[in-house]
Order: C-alpha cells, then structure tokens, then sequence
C-alpha cells in the first residue's frame, strides 16, 4: 500500500472530477440522466442495425465499465472507443484527454 497522499486530492480524484465536468459540459443528462443515467424515449445517435432502426433507448451507464462491448451491437470495444472511434453521442470531436477523464468519470458510476 503506497503511504496516503498528504495534500490535496488524488490524481484519480482529480481525473473522475474533470471527466464529470467533460459529462456536464457535453449535456450527456439529456439522454443519461442521474440517478439512473438512462432517459425515456429513443434516440437517433447516428447508428444503425442490421434492419435498419436508427433510433434506440439509451442504455443505463450504471456499472458501465462491467458491460463491455459498447453498442447495441457491441461494435465498440471499450468505453474509450464510444468516443474516439464512434464520436458518440454524433459526430463528437474528443480529445484523448477528455476521453480519458470522461471514462474515468464513467468507471465510478
Ligand atoms: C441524444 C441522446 C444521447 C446523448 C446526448 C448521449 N447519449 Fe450515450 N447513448 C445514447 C443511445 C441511444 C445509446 C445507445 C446506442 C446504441 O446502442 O446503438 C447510447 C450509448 C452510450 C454508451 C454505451 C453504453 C452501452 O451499454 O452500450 C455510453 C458509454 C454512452 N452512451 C455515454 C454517453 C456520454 C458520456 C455522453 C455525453 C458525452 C452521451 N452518452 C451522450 C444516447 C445519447
């Protein structure tokens, strides 16, 4: 066990806080919605299936990161890949910066 920190938070304190203010920033609520992170309705994020429906439920992102792959369809590999390969929610630009905070948000949900 490494000694704890004397000052200040965590690095991985610091990172879950920036990666909730990349969640508030990019209005994730309006189709993940504490405290469920879900929403009623289906929505158009730029996806399709293999007959075709364009529009789906957003999954709950509680206990997310034990749920991969990502996608209806699983054509996401990880939590990362939702965003920088799939620009989720449509036609997003990322950083890997806020990539990386955002999962790290994620992860604690
Ligand atoms: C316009 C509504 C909408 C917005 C805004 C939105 N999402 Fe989604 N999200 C969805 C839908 C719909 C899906 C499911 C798409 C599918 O399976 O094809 C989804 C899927 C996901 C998934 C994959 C979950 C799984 O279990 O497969 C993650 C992670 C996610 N969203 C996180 C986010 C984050 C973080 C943001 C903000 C950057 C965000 N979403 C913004 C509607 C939205």
């Amino acid at each position: 066990m490494p000694p704890p920190v004397a000052f200040g938070p965590r690095k991985d304190d610091e990172e879950v806080a920036r990666g909730r203010a990349v969640f508030e920033a990019r209005k994730c609520a309006e189709c993940h919605a504490p405290p469920t992170f879900t929403a009623n309705g289906r929505y158009d994020v730029g996806l399709d299936d293999a007959v075709g429906n364009r529009r789906f439920n957003p999954p709950s992102l509680r206990g997310v990161e034990y749920r991969e792959p990502y996608f209806h369809d699983g054509r996401a590999a990880t939590l990362e890949d939702v965003f920088l390969e799939h620009r989720h929610p449509r036609d997003a630009e990322w950083t890997a910066q806020d990539v990386s905070d955002l999962a790290a948000y994620l992860r604690t949900l």
